[in-house]
């Protein structure tokens, strides 16, 4: 106990994607703690763009409707006019800071069409390569700040409690060693779960770190089942498999079986532009009978200008889109369930917030509108610094503070790979795209005999507990449901209804934080 040091601090943001880094922006006054270096995530990684309602015939309220009608049932309207409302002012925002955006000789934006929207509604940047043009912006404007404090290459490994509130966290600091950070407010903007699938679009750092430690804590869970699957990974031996964008598909690629015939006419109206699940669940099919690809040759000759990173991706394969069919498979890309919020990003813990990926604020339901997840993050991010102001009115620091017992067990250095594969290939096999009762039970045997080995691994046991969630919620719901398809229950149920999960905190051992502050950051 004595080893860990202590910090006092004004406030917490964990994660410095683009949720993360707006939080903090909007916020101030901040240590914004990063497993890697601050910027990396999804987030830089993003494609296709973000939507907004700015073209001249468009309007937030269509923005809004399309984003419910892919939910399943289970959007939240009015978190959907809320964000989609918002939209417009955050693309200026980010301008206002300096992102560079595509846009056509008028001086008006170029707007990319992505699945499931009814017009041309995504802003991007440098063709395919928007996240990085975002995040450049949004580092670069928080390395000015000299209000934001930023701790990188830093592991949060756990939260703090005292009593029923949440009062801090708990880091492994690359010189110090264990670190509390005691803080009245905490916000975990710590991305999705990627890492969980065995294929997955998500950067390696993706480990379900905040829900599976806002779950220790108590905090309210929702949805976790819901697990998007991009249609469109190119499909090869990487790990994580690289993305072949959706606007690829809004400019007309088309998808071809291993006979070059186009299938998902036959599939549904929208064709490749179907809902992300629909495509997806067609691919995975298809692809256990032969080869699938998408053909991307009408792109033409300035492919390389208009698409990058995909450029990129299959030089680096030696194929060339204009002449090469490109082999794609399904791979995790998005989770729609999280750590349950409110309207502003308030978990169901006091001084717990959650933003971004992480977050269940409402917006996705039981699957996510293509390119609304960037959105989300720069608005919940703004929310989530409004709300953090608004209760800190009788925060009082503690002096000692509960800390789940096995955060102090922890073996940074352990190898436990072979553990953590196996739990990808459990959850890719019997968790992925196709479920039934059969595969998820197979799961969950699998996941409690691996769940104890991992228990001292810092993220694979965040992994475990991901998985675990993810696994009886997906038991649980015996109906089909936006990304939620259960081969031997392929109906909706007439009444759409959440997953909530009330985890019970973790056994908790109490630590003194009444001292003098450590050298992290100082
Ligand atoms: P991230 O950007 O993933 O950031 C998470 C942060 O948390 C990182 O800084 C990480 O280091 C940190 N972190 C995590 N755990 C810990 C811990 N324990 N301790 C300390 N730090 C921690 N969405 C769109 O809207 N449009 C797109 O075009 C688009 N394209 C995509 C393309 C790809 C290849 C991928 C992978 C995703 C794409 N998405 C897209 C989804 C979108 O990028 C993500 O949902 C979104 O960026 C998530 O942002 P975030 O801030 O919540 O998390
Ligand atoms: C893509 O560019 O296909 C990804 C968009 C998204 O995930 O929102």
């Amino acid at each position: 106990m004595t080893d860990v040091a202590v910090r006092h601090v004004d406030s917490i943001v964990v994660g410095s994607g683009i949720a993360g880094l707006t939080a903090a922006l909007a916020h101030g006054n901040c240590v914004v703690v990063s497993k890697s270096a601050t910027g990396e995530g999804s987030s830089r990684w993003a494609q296709g763009g973000i939507a907004a309602a700015v073209g001249p015939d468009d309007d937030p309220r269509f923005h809004a409707d399309d984003t419910t009608e892919v939910s399943g049932g289970l959007g939240r309207a009015e978190i959907a006019t809320l964000v989609t409302g918002a939209a417009p002012d955050q693309i200026e925002w980010l301008r206002s800071l300096g992102a560079d955006f595509d846009t056509a000789p008028d001086g008006s934006l170029r707007l990319g069409r992505e699945a499931g929207h009814d017009q041309r509604r995504i802003v991007h940047a440098n063709g395919d390569a928007t996240g990085a043009e975002v995040m450049r912006t949004l580092v670069r404007a928080t390395v000015e700040r000299t209000d934001i404090e930023r701790l990188d290459d830093t592991l949060v490994v756990d939260l703090l409690r005292d009593g029923d509130r949440v009062v801090g966290v708990l880091a492994l600091h690359p010189d110090d060693g264990l670190v509390a950070l005691v803080s009245p407010a905490v916000v975990l903007a710590t991305g999705g779960i990627g890492r969980l699938y065995l294929h997955t679009t998500n950067p390696r750092e993706v480990t379900a770190d905040g829900l599976a430690m806002a779950a220790r804590a108590g905090a309210v869970i929702r949805d976790p089942e819901f697990v998007q699957f991009h249609p469109t990974a190119f499909h090869s031996d990487l790990d994580p498999m690289p993305l072949l964008t959706e606007a690829l598909r809004g400019e007309g690629a088309q998808l071809l079986d291993d006979r070059g015939r186009r299938y998902m006419v036959d599939v549904h109206a929208d064709a490749e532009l179907a809902p992300r699940d629909v495509v997806a669940r067609e691919n995975w099919r298809r692809r256990r009978e032969g080869a699938i690809h998408l053909d991307a040759r009408m792109i033409g000759a300035d492919f390389a200008e208009r698409f990058p990173t995909v450029w990129q991706i299959t030089q680096q394969a030696g194929l060339d889109p204009r002449v090469d069919l490109l082999p794609v498979s399904p791979a995790e890309h998005y989770h729609m369930g999280g750590i349950a919020t409110d309207d502003s990003g308030r978990s169901s813990v006091a001084g717990l917030y959650a933003c971004g990926e992480a977050a269940s604020t409402g917006l996705h339901g039981a699957n996510r509108l293509a390119s609304n997840s960037l959105l989300e993050g720069l608005v919940f991010g703004s929310r989530v610094a409004a709300a953090m102001v608004d209760d800190r009115d009788r925060f009082v620091a503690p002096t000692r503070v509960d800390v789940p017992e096995t955060a102090l067990r922890l073996r940074p250095d352990a190898a436990h790979s072979a553990e953590i594969e196996d739990l990808r290939r459990t959850m890719w096999d019997d968790v992925g795209v196709v479920r039934d009762a059969a595969g998820l039970t197979r799961a969950s045997q699998r996941i409690a005999e691996l769940a104890p080995r991992l228990a001292t691994h810092p993220e694979g046991r965040n992994l475990a507990e991901a998985a675990r969630l993810i696994t009886d919620a997906a038991l649980a719901r015996e109906e089909s449901r936006g990304s939620h398809f259960r081969s031997d229950h392929p109906e909706t149920a007439a009444i759409a209804s959440h997953s909530l999960l009330h985890p019970v905190p973790a056994t908790a051992t109490r630590i003194d934080v009444a001292c003098q502050p450590s050298r992290a950051g100082a």
